[in-house]
């Protein structure tokens, strides 16, 4: 079947996958990632979600030290040691990549149900204009809270979730990741560190089915209603 994009098949995808956090929030012994969904871990269905996907050259997975004893390295397919935040994951990720790619891709290990019509319209749009990501709109009135006192409200238009895939040129996100790493400074996602330091980021609109698993009842919500969520 063919997609909505307008890409042509000469585009060279690298897609980074942090994968080495412990899931406070979810609790429990298994990190969320490797848990079963509809019978196959988190993880392994976003892995073939883009393996099966023609633009993408290679997938870097960062997952915690101690389980690559037990992955199986393949040319498409890396496993590397992440670190102690997400963003170390992704920039260790980054830099076992080997090769010449248009685009690089960042994507949560726990967002199974990206759609890739919206994969490849991010592609587009990072090649156009340096990096984009999918934005969400906020449908909850959303208040700063400092000290359990309200503080301000921001006009609700002008606010969007991030999700990802969050894709950018290989020279920003390069840059991005290193200007963080001066000045130390550390984000919860990639698409806000490539603004702070003056790249233009593209809204793309986001798909409802595109949550992250954080929570139990995120994976419950998530099996319960696999078939319509994963629809390509
Ligand atoms: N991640 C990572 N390395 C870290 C921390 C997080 O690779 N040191 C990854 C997670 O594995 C996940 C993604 O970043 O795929 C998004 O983070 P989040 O949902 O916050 O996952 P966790 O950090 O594992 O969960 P929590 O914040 O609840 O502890
Ligand atoms: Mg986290």
């Amino acid at each position: 079947m063919s997609s909505d994009s307008v890409l042509t098949p000469q585009v060279s995808v690298l897609v980074l996958i942090p994968a080495a956090g412990s899931g406070s929030r979810f609790g429990g012994e298994i990190p969320k990632q490797f848990r079963q969904l509809a019978g196959t871990p988190v993880l392994l269905r976003v892995i073939e979600r883009f393996f099966t996907d023609d633009v993408v050259s290679q997938i870097v997975v960062a997952v915690a030290e101690p389980l690559l004893q037990n992955v199986k390295q393949t040319e498409k397919v890396k496993f590397i040691a992440g670190g102690a935040t997400r963003q170390e994951s992704v920039t260790n990720a980054f830099a076992a990549a080997d090769g010449d790619f248009d685009v690089v891709a960042v994507h949560d290990a726990v967002r199974p149900f990206f759609k890739r019509a919206t994969f490849h319209a991010l592609i587009d749009a990072a090649r156009e204009h340096g990096g984009a990501f999918p934005a969400a709109p906020v449908t909850d009135t959303i208040h700063v809270v400092r000290d359990e006192v309200l503080v301000s409200t921001p006009d609700r238009v002008t606010l969007a979730a991030a999700q990802t895939p969050q894709c950018f040129r290989p020279d920003v996100l390069r840059a991005t990741l290193a200007r963080a790493r001066e000045e130390n400074f550390d984000a919860t996602d990639e698409a806000g560190l490539a603004a702070r330091y003056g790249f233009v980021v593209r809204a793309v609109p986001g798909d409802a089915t595109n949550f992250k698993i954080t929570r139990p009842e995120d994976l419950a919500f998530a099996e319960a209603h696999f078939e319509e969520l994963s629809a390509p």
